[in-house]
């Protein structure tokens, strides 16, 4: 058996984060609250009663964690802004200082040769715009969100040559507006959920159209999580079960951005609950991406079933598959390469990069020693590369990989308990101890190759 192991030399080598998750300084240098902000001091959001307030401290510790990344390696980073810093109420009055932060962050990367990859949305949408609006219920929150893409595109030009608009359509719709679990905490109905969908899908359109034309030498695109699908078997009706599965399956996302529609099938199963929408609002969704952010984190297997009206079957997670353990799924790591080759074949992307994988997740612990051993993390990521550089192989345009996350840290509701770091956060000194993984990714880099 082949065993694919080796990157080209430009691969970009990145780790992820977002906004709330590391920086802390929620109100500082003018920085207006978000719907994290409320929510978290909420009572009974978020496990164990933490907050954002300080987390990793990263709004001020960025330099510290920028030689981190140079020490293993890093040629790129994606991190996102808080839209709240540069528009304290969402819209209206800019604030310079939150800009200027940001400037002075990717200053320091570029410094330090790593390129900076921005998501503008990573979930902490401003206050004012939830409670004045209703958040993404309003489509004149879209409005405000192109404006926000266009002045931070201006600002960065030169500095910023990537943005992802949004990160992930399914938490920012469906967790947020009709679970409940994370920030603005919402249970709305099902026809309110799918006007949030179509709403946001349509401020990724206008986000991207806005950063073109605030600077035409970026690269824009968005950070999806679609239901990925694996083949039960590698041949050529399951594989066709798996790519019709792949694109029905994620018809209100990423096929509706791929393609300019909805499909038929989404359609017809929301029936009048289905969201509102113009034909002009389909061309604007549909804008051609520059890149196509992946988060891999979860895939189902697929089988061919003809004696199914969908033609295909879907292998649910079992409950005996499940660990136990905090935010652990049943992976599928096989979907590394057919996430990349099913989205290729069927949309053919200019370029994809895995803007978020890892390992979900681990109670990482110091040893004695002090050291941080996180065998697991290892494992996982050896086998996930060698099946993406399975991709790169055959061609597939992968351009980067992105680890989530460069440092522990707050994993929203479930807290600070579950880790993805390449870095341990000893979130009572703030000490950052690089974990075993980080020396293994390290080596990857150096090498380019999967040992
Ligand atoms: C992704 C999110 C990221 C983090 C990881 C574990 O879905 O984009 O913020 O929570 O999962």
């Amino acid at each position: 058996m082949t065993v694919y192991r080796d990157f080209p030399e430009k691969f970009i080598w990145g780790a992820a984060s977002a906004s709330y998750q590391v920086e802390g300084a929620p109100f500082e240098d003018g920085k207006g609250a978000s719907v994290w902000n409320e929510f978290d001091k909420r009572p009974g959001t978020m496990r164990d009663d933490v907050n954002g307030d300080v987390a990793c401290d990263h709004y001020h510790r960025y330099p510290e964690d920028i030689a981190l990344m140079r020490e293993i390696g890093l040629t790129g980073y994606r991190f996102s802004i808080a839209w709240s810093r540069i528009f304290p109420d969402g819209r209206g009055r800019f604030n310079q200082a939150g800009m200027d932060h940001y400037k002075r962050v990717c200053e320091e990367l570029l410094k330090n040769g790593i390129e900076p990859y921005v998501t503008l949305y990573h979930w902490d949408l401003p206050l004012a715009l939830q409670r004045d609006l209703g958040g993404w219920e309003s489509r004149e929150c879209v409005k405000y969100f192109g404006e926000y893409a266009s002045r931070v595109a201006q600002e960065l030009k030169g500095l910023v040559k990537n943005y992802f608009t949004t990160n992930e359509f399914l938490a920012a719709a469906d967790v947020a507006y009709s679970m409940g679990l994370i920030a603005p905490g919402l249970k709305l109905p099902k026809k309110r959920v799918n006007q949030v969908r179509h709403h946001l899908l349509l401020a990724h359109g206008t986000a991207l159209q806005a950063v073109h034309a605030a600077d035409p030498a970026a690269k824009a695109g968005l950070a999806e999580n679609p239901s990925f699908m694996v083949p039960i078997i590698d041949t050529p009706e399951h594989v066709a079960a798996a790519k019709k599965a792949f694109r029905e399956e994620n018809a209100r996302f990423l096929t509706a951005v791929m393609e300019g529609k909805y499909l038929d099938c989404y359609l017809e199963q929301e029936g009048a609950d289905a969201p509102c929408f113009t034909d002009a609002d389909m061309k604007i969704i549909s804008t051609p991406l520059d890149l196509l952010g992946l988060n891999l984190y979860f895939g189902k297997r697929v089988r061919s079933a003809p004696e199914q009206p969908k033609g295909y079957a879907i292998f649910e997670e079992q409950e005996k598959h499940r660990v136990t353990g905090i935010a652990d799924f049943n992976f599928e790591p096989a979907s590394m390469y057919w996430g990349c080759r099913i989205v290729n074949e069927l949309w053919h992307p200019k370029e994809i990069v895995i803007s978020e994988n890892g390992k979900r997740s681990l109670v990482d612990m110091q040893e004695a020693d002090g050291q941080v051993y996180d065998d697991e993390r290892i494992k996982v990521l050896r086998l996930n590369l060698t099946l993406l550089a399975r991709a790169v192989r055959e061609d597939i345009p992968v351009r980067g990989y992105f680890h989530w996350s460069l440092t522990d840290n707050l994993e929203w509701h479930h807290g600070f308990r579950p880790r993805f770091g390449l870095i341990y956060i000893n979130y009572t000194t703030q000490q950052r101890i690089p974990k075993l993984s980080a020396q293994w990714f390290k080596e990857l880099i150096r090498t380019g190759r999967v040992v």
